[in-house]
């Protein structure tokens, strides 16, 4: 089974997954979130992880359903805290519906999420259920640092690397785990699994980070949203790791001053392009992408589902070549 296979047998389940009519206005936006796709990394890797250790795939769609699920929620909050509008090439739900039905859709979705985990068995579900938490409390504080980086010019590597673990890698590291709990491996194969899909999830938010500014239409999102947003992203600090005084003020100065003009944008992405940023942050990419394929050969799964994780990887990061 190729990775696009994986991809379809997870769709055909959603799409089976009913949600209450009413409220209308709860439910539709939930329903036009999950239809409009994405690339449905976070289930795939848990149908792959479980079924690389003999389980069948079938034993990983509800806990798939939960990721995604859960995912989605992440970025319907996410929208509204980002001022954004565009999403899977899509108007936003804070932008189509507005932000109140947003806040209450991405709620409901939270426990849509976790009540898909009742299926499994206790001991199973128990699992599921404590990572889910511990996983939603980090997402919850990562975006909080994102946001508190807004306001802040000095931001060092170290602390970015810290802020995306926590908003978006910890979930891949999760969605990789369960396929572990599912098949009940020892705690410490699940862990290698979680840390795998850290390093997965870090070389993630680097290239989503490098796609927002030069990224094409198929991105989907509106272009340079995090240089409006004044977003400390790996852009931001890796450059100013190689800035100095005037230069690095008047960058600094430049990019977290409110409403830029296009010809500011175009100004700080040049910034990034002559300090050879993008080949920084593509050499990350790679490094990030080389600690997983090593953590994911240092584990039990198949020879088969090794290679699917480390083809998915690859695909990855060939997305900012
Ligand atoms: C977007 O995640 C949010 C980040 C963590 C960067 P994805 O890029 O996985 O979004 P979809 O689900 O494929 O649209
Ligand atoms: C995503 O960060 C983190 C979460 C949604 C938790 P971003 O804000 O960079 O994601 P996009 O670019 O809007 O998808
Ligand atoms: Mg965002
Ligand atoms: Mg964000
Ligand atoms: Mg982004």
């Amino acid at each position: 089974m190729n990775v696009e296979k994986y991809r379809k047998t997870f769709e055909r389940y959603l799409k089976d997954v009913t949600f209450p009519e009413h409220p209308e206005n709860l439910y539709t936006p939930v329903r036009y979130a999950l239809e409009t796709g994405g690339k449905r990394i976070r289930p795939v890797l848990t149908m792959i992880a479980t079924e690389g250790y003999g389980k069948s795939v079938v034993d990983a769609l509800p806990a798939a359903s939960t990721v995604e699920i859960f995912h989605n929620f992440t970025l319907l909050h996410d929208d509204v805290m980002d001022h954004a509008s565009l999403r899977r090439g899509k108007e936003t739900v804070h932008k189509k519906w507005n932000k109140n039905i947003a806040m209450l859709s991405g709620d409901v979705m939270i426990f849509i999420a976790q009540k898909l985990l009742e299926v499994y068995p206790p001991y199973v579900f128990r699992s599921l259920q404590s990572l889910l938490n511990q996983t939603a409390m980090e997402i919850c504080e990562g975006q909080q640092m994102d946001m508190d980086f807004e306001e802040s010019d000095e931001v060092a590597l170290s602390q970015y690397m810290e802020m995306i673990k926590r908003k978006t890698a910890v979930l891949l590291g999760t969605s990789l785990q369960y396929g572990a709990i599912i098949a009940e491996k020892n705690a410490k194969e699940q862990y290698v699994l979680y840390e795998a899909g850290v390093h997965l999830g870090e070389a993630f938010q680097i290239a989503d980070d490098y796609l927002d500014t030069f990224g094409d239409q198929k991105f989907g999102k509106e272009k340079a949203g995090d240089i409006k947003e004044g977003k400390k992203t790996y852009l931001y600090v890796k450059l100013l790791e190689k800035l100095k005084d005037k230069v690095k003020n008047e960058f600094v100065v430049l990019y977290n001053k409110k409403d830029k003009s296009d010809s500011e944008i175009k100004r700080i992405i040049r910034f990034f392009s002559d300090y050879g940023i993008p080949l920084s942050a593509k050499n990350e990419i790679q490094i990030k992408t080389q600690q997983f394929i090593n953590l994911i050969n240092s584990t039990m799964l198949d020879a088969e589902h090794k290679k699917l994780l480390i083809n998915m990887a690859e695909d990855l990061s060939e997305r900012v070549v």
